[in-house]
């Protein structure tokens, strides 16, 4: 099947956390997935990276940024995306396009036909089938960020985590608009819920969009 998902959302709206528990869910059926980051995924990716998210006392403006994701990325869909795509693997990528409209262009100010041409090209227009938006509100997610300062000693937030709450909530708006604009693409989730209730929804999509490829378990019968 060719399938490609993408996760979507603020800091902390639990992107990382899905895309593990798809993925596992995933090899639990028995169905060829791999999952992906952005950005990363590559050795290219790898190494921009830190430049991206790390604090820095080289300045970084607006467009750098921009070209420094769509370069990761065109490295990502060649290297890493296109190929399992091609081969029939499940992709799961924890943001891709979207990410870059709502960070650089909604809550930066970037033009954002100017993204969305950058992203066609840097992707040869290799686009999610699935858009999984964890739509959360950014205190809520920051909050669970904090959490986890404090719990792994000495990880702080990154670049971007540290951006202003008004920033966020510019990020948040402008999935929400990617969201509307894009219907059929996008799936809106509470992220609020708990953990297993948006697993269990995100399965739920799965299943009505694709009833072949992820069948209902057969219900056990009862015995006698
Ligand atoms: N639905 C949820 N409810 C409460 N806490 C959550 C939920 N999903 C994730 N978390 C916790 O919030 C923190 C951030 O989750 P994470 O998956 O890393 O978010 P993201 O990748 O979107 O930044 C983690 O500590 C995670 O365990
Ligand atoms: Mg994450």
């Amino acid at each position: 099947m060719r399938l490609f998902i993408s996760f979507e959302g603020v800091e902390g709206s639990g992107k990382t956390t899905q895309v593990e528990m798809l993925h596992n869910y995933l090899v639990e059926m028995r169905i060829s997935v791999l999952k992906t980051r952005e950005p990363g995924g590559t050795a290219l990716g790898d190494r921009l990276r830190p430049i991206l998210l790390e604090h820095s006392d080289a300045p970084c403006c607006p467009l750098s940024e921009l070209f420094l994701y769509a370069a990761a990325r065109a490295q990502l869909v060649k290297e890493v995306i296109a190929p399992a795509l091609d081969h029939h693997t499940v992709v799961i990528s924890d943001r891709y396009v979207d990410s870059t409209v709502a960070y650089q262009g909604y809550a930066r100010g970037l033009d954002i036909s100017l993204i969305e041409r950058l992203n066609r090209s840097a992707t040869n227009g290799c686009m999610p089938h699935l858009t999984v938006l964890l739509d959360t509100d950014p205190e809520v997610g920051l909050n669970r960020i904090s959490s986890r300062a404090l719990t792994l000693l000495g990880c702080g937030k990154d670049r971007l985590e540290s951006e202003s709450l008004h920033f966020h909530r510019q990020v948040r708006k402008g999935y929400q608009i990617l969201a509307d604009r894009n219907p059929d693409r996008f799936f809106v989730v509470n992220g609020r819920r708990n953990k297993e209730d948006i697993h269990q929804q995100i399965k739920h999509e799965l299943i009505r969009r694709y009833p072949e490829s992820f069948p209902l378990p057969i219900p056990a019968r009862n015995a006698g």
